[in-house]
């Protein structure tokens, strides 16, 4: 049975990566996608293969740093679909300097709060607001290990990411009681672009990637499914009783 047949579900960061794993994923079973990012043309090509699949999925461009443009996600995808069953917030940005906190450039620290918290803060609200008219929903907040634990010459991802976590705590205990549960997710090395050409640029740095590997206790990185599985998994009833859980998707480095 298909779990998520004629949902409504929203993705942020859908043309990459953890986002697009989970736009294809819930497409295959059964929802209405709306792919969401900030790269057009990499998300219509998310939608196209969607389509291509015998799925209903639609594109809408969102810059979730701007107020103004996840507002009208919100009620682009409530005008066209009447509802969001499911949000699945992605997006999400990993700078590409290591530095200790004083000489950490100011613009892009503030850049990652503005994008990875703010803008993850923005979809939460207009998200929420859409579920309490309609009397219920999921959210899912992907987060970061580095949102459990301190991350060195990364604290800006790291206090974006705890600020996340915290963001879902709150909002999980708050609308406890009115049908809306809300979860993070905390993944460690995943296989994306974001790891692979990020601050270490694994993709061009064979012992980086190597050395990467050996760190995790499966001595492989996390494929982006190992994610988004757990995603639908916390949109699914079979998670009915769990709300406000930050879980590591971290094969087994927090154990
Ligand atoms: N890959 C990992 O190891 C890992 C680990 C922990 C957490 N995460 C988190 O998972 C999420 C997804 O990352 P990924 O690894 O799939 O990376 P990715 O780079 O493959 O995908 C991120 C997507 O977000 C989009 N995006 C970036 N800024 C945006 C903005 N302002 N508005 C809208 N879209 C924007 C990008 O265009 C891209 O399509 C991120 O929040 C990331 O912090 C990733």
């Amino acid at each position: 049975m298909r779990r998520f047949e004629n949902k409504v579900c929203i993705i942020t960061g859908a043309a990459s990566g953890i986002g697009r794993s989970t736009a294809i994923a819930f497409a295959t079973e059964g929802a209405k996608v709306i792919v969401s990012d900030i790269n057009e043309s990499a998300g219509i090509l998310v939608v196209d293969e969607i389509k291509n699949n015998g799925h209903e999925a639609m594109f809408i461009k969102c810059n979730i740093g701007e107020r103004s443009e996840v507002l009208n996600l919100i009620e682009t995808t409530v005008k066209v679909f009447g509802r969001i069953d499911n949000a699945v917030n992605c997006a999400g940005i990993a700078g590409k300097i290591s530095s200790p906190v004083h000489e950490y450039p100011e613009e892009a620290w503030l850049n990652q709060i503005q994008i990875n918290l703010i803008g993850t803060y923005y979809c939460v609200k207009f998200q929420l607001e859409q579920m309490l008219k309609q009397g219920g929903g999921n959210i899912v907040c992907v987060s970061s290990a580095a949102g459990l634990v301190g991350q060195p010459d990364n604290s800006s991802y790291a206090a974006s990411k705890h600020g996340v976590n915290g963001l879902v705590k709150s909002a999980a205990i708050e609308y406890a009681t009115k049908n809306i549960r809300i979860n993070a997710l905390c993944p460690t090395a995943i296989e994306t672009p974001m790891i692979m050409h990020g601050r270490r640029n694994l993709a061009e740095n064979p012992e980086a990637l190597e050395s990467a590997k050996n760190h995790q206790r499966m001595k492989r990185m996390g494929q982006p499914s190992e994610v988004s599985d757990v995603a639908l998994w916390l949109c699914s009833a079979q998670s009915s009783f769990i709300t406000g859980h930050c879980m590591a998707v971290d094969g087994g480095a927090f154990a």
